[in-house]
């Protein structure tokens, strides 16, 4: 039997809470009914955190993060936390854990479920049976660059900097992740970047199909300007397979995926960091969406991306595949009977609350048995 694994649960802000309750249902039905036990540690973190601590993060959660065998995170972020000093505000609680358990490559699927392919903002045909992935690094580049600040100059006008900045090893150890995850899926890798303006993103298209053609001869690699993808995404999105590309565009591109697939509220991510000698890798694992403050408290969220982030858990850091196929299965069915909260609601469905999506989820799981 293996020991316990040890969850640390973030649940956050805004709508995060009660997407996490749910949840933790799920969470618990597992420990009772499969083979996987869990010890869970629940903190707050982002503006949860600020009101109770007065900082996003604190020193001893960071420590409860590094210690833990995975991380499962909510949302963070609200107007109430608006118009704090940057350095506290909700958002740096999560940049301070992506950086300080040295995350670098964030999994983002855009998944069409069978479903809800009709609640894309595209026609159907351009978007039934989409399943792309977006491997976004997320540690470097403009998030983390030196110099960075706002400065007064001589003549009284002020003067925001930040730095786009990436080394060889940051970009090649994202773009090994890509190309390994495109071993498992489609063969096919395109790497995004601006290297047409950017110093920093000619040397990530360089080392990037150095990297490729060195190790990975198997994979079909192609490059393109970020901007050129934006526009293929909400063009032929089925052209792509794994996206690799830096911090900021990621951010822009994977909210674009996001929304082909009908709801924000569906896609969960991964961010990982390296395999250690005792084969063990570090992840926290997110849903895309944030923490929704218009609709928090109103039992409305959805908390299947939250959920789905819980399977991607169970697969990446626990290798539970199995385990994560159960709950995918469970998604998928209790939205072909018909259940729909608020966000993807369509014409002849079920509206329910964030608690009723968690009911039939578990009546879901009793149904595939244990
Ligand atoms: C995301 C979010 C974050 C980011 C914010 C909340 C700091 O937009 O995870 O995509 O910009 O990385
Ligand atoms: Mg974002």
């Amino acid at each position: 039997m293996s020991a316990n694994k040890k969850m640390l649960v973030l649940a956050g802000d805004g709508i995060g809470p009660e997407t996490m309750a749910q949840v933790m249902r799920v969470v618990d039905w597992f420990d009772k009914r499969r083979a996987v036990r869990f010890d869970v540690i629940e903190r707050k973190v982002g503006g949860a955190a600020y009101d109770a601590y007065g900082t996003p993060l604190t020193d001893e959660t960071l420590a409860d993060a590094l210690a833990a065998d995975a991380v499962l995170f909510g949302a963070v972020g609200g107007p109430k936390w608006d118009d704090l000093p940057f350095e506290v505000r909700p958002e740096r609680g999560l940049l301070r854990l992506r950086k300080e358990m040295d995350l670098y490559a964030n999994l983002r699927p855009a998944i069409v479920f069978p479903a809800m392919a009709e609640a894309s903002s595209l026609k159907q045909e351009l978007v039934e049976g989409l399943d792309m992935m977006i491997v976004r690094e997320l540690t470097g580049g403009i998030y983390f660059g030196e110099p960075r600040g706002i400065e007064t100059l001589p003549d009284g006008s002020r003067r925001g900097i930040n730095t786009q900045v990436y080394t060889t090893p940051e970009i090649r150890r994202v773009a090994r992740v890509a190309f390994e995850l495109a071993r498992k899926r489609g063969g096919k890798v395109c790497s995004v970047e601006k290297s047409n303006v950017m110093e920093s993103g000619q040397l990530w298209r360089e080392e990037v199909q150095k990297l490729g053609a060195e190790e990975y001869p198997d994979i079909e690699l192609k490059h393109m300007y970020a901007d050129n993808c934006a526009m293929q995404l909400v063009r032929e999105p089925k052209q792509f397979d794994v996206i690799v590309t830096d911090n900021l565009f990621g951010d822009l591109l994977s909210d674009c995926a996001a929304m082909l697939t009908g709801s924000l509220g569906m896609l969960p991510s991964a961010s990982l960091g390296d395999i250690d000698d005792n084969g063990f890798r570090r992840g926290l694992y997110e849903p895309v969406h944030g923490s929704a403050p218009d609709i928090a408290g109103k039992d409305m969220a959805n908390p299947l991306a939250t959920l789905l982030s819980f399977a991607m858990l169970l697969r990446y850091s626990f290798d539970l595949g199995e385990d994560a196929d159960l709950i995918e299965l469970a998604v998928k069915n209790v939205l072909a009977g018909g259940m729909r909260t608020a966000d993807i609601m369509q014409p002849r469905k079920a509206r329910v609350s964030t608690s009723v999506m968690g009911d039939s989820l578990l009546m879901e799981l009793d149904k595939q048995g244990a």
